[in-house]
């Protein structure tokens, strides 16, 4: 039915990560072929190298010339049921919270709603080149599976789990200890592992769980260790000083989830911003990973992210959108709002790293980098097309780019989906091509 069953060369520009760069002289951490090429298969990279070491008789031929072929992005904190808050003026976290986003994730409820919002969703992802995405869905069983079907449709890698919160919020948006439970455990069992989804167990955050909901979460997380866990960490002071509140017995934020053992390899935890030095020990210490978010944090007006102070402890640091806190589904303008935040504390984010991080980073992050996030033979074959002369001011600029990381450094400042040119997940090209419908893959 498509192109993922037959064998192509897709040829351009290939960039392939094999490590993170430790700086632009580390030719060792990535192959780059200046005409290269990919042979996919069965939804598979089989082959990647010289156009002219992989031209072969009979394969069918994809010319993306002179554009930049690299692995999908990878965003690793987004909220599917916040399409409609992007954009929400003048609040902090708190009250943007109650004052916008509780609101719009109640609709929800309706599975119509949630449904063509989960299309809406996966075109944005597709459009702006991420292929994959761990994303928080609301607190109704229905929002979760109208998203694992919409990514089953259209076979992409996604990570996602129903929220998990029993408190400090509006009718209509609150599960408790039991049903929170028994609909994620519903969930894992009809999602987790089949096709390319897997389950987050997704306690929101301290505020609105209580202690009874949390050990719920644990019990989950303990008897689905293959899991992930998602949920956020000290992203604001007002949020801190109520957790603590909610907490007395905390040692601090990242102890809440510790107490009920949500802290481990597979635990990702967003914005990560105001940390106490134990919480950063015991963070190295499980070796959980933070999430970057910075076009969240500077909207939110939250805080700078302390990317090269964690790295230093050893932490393997994620990076994403936060979508809707957020305000770019682009891994590009997050990267291009990563450096800033980053310069603000006078460090620096070399496009070499930062494209590392955006595909096999936050891949290995997830323990996922022998299946996505590179181009590596025999992995999937989530690929995205990129024009770094997509607009009129790029095109001007890439004149006097000479290096490939100046080529790179352009697409992370000045790209977005206008820099997108194609994506393929599976092998199967997303942009042009018509999907199967959504009612064959519901339910099962
Ligand atoms: N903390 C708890 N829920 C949320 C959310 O939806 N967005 C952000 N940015 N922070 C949160
Ligand atoms: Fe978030």
């Amino acid at each position: 039915m498509t192109v993922s069953g037959q064998r192509q060369l897709l040829r351009g520009r290939v960039l392939n990560f094999h490590a993170d760069p430790v700086n632009e002289a580390d030719t060792e951490a990535y192959d780059y072929f200046a005409d290269g090429a990919l042979i996919v298969a069965d939804g598979k990279i089989e082959a990647i190298g010289d156009y002219d070491a992989l031209k072969q008789p009979g394969l069918t031929e994809v010319d993306h010339r002179p554009h930049l072929l690299m692995a999908g992005f990878i965003d690793t904190h987004i909220h599917f049921p916040q399409v409609q808050v992007v954009a929400s003026w003048g609040d902090q976290l708190l009250d943007w919270l109650n004052n916008y986003t509780f609101p719009e994730e109640v609709r929800f409820a309706d599975q119509g709603h949630a449904d063509a919002m989960a299309r809406a969703f996966f075109d944005l992802l597709t459009s702006h080149g991420t292929t994959t995405a761990m994303s928080f869905c609301s607190v109704h069983a229905g929002s979760a599976d109208a998203y694992f079907t919409e990514a089953a449709r259209r076979n992409m890698c996604m990570i996602g789990g129903k929220v998990m919160m029993d408190r400090n919020a509006p009718d209509g948006l609150r599960d408790t200890p039991r049903s929170g439970y028994d609909d994620s455990k519903a969930l894992i069992d009809r999602w987790h592992g089949r096709g390319r989804a897997h389950y987050a167990i997704t306690p929101r955050f301290s505020i609105t769980s209580t202690p009874e909901q949390m050990e719920m979460a644990g019990a989950l997380a303990t008897e689905h260790p293959d899991c992930f866990v998602q949920t956020h960490l000290s992203e604001n002071k007002d949020e801190i000083a109520f957790t603590k509140s909610l907490y007395p017995q905390a040692r601090d934020y990242l102890d809440v989830y510790e107490r009920y053992g949500l802290v481990g390899p597979k635990t990702f935890l967003g914005h990560a911003i105001h940390l106490e030095d134990r919480e950063i020990a015991s963070l190295a210490e499980r070796g959980a990973h933070p999430v970057f978010c910075p076009t969240s944090n500077l909207f939110l007006g939250s805080g700078l992210f302390d990317d090269g102070g964690l790295r230093e402890q050893g932490i393997t640091n994620a990076i994403a959108t936060d979508i809707g806190a957020g305000t770019s589904y682009s891994m590009l303008q997050t990267l291009n709002e990563g450096y800033k935040v980053l310069q603000l504390q006078g460090q620096k984010l070399h496009p070499l790293r930062a494209f590392h991080w955006i595909t096999r980073g936050n891949a290995v992050a997830m323990g996922m980098q022998d299946r996505i996030g590179t181009l590596h033979a025999g992995t999937d074959a989530d690929i995205v097309v990129l024009n770094t002369s997509a607009t009129d001011a790029m095109a001007l600029r890439s004149q006097r780019a000479e290096t490939l990381s100046e080529e790179l450094f352009i697409l992370q400042i000045m790209g977005d989906d206008r820099s997108v040119e194609q994506v393929y997940v599976a092998g199967r090209a997303q942009k042009g091509v018509d999907l199967p419908p959504a009612r064959a893959l519901r339910s099962a």
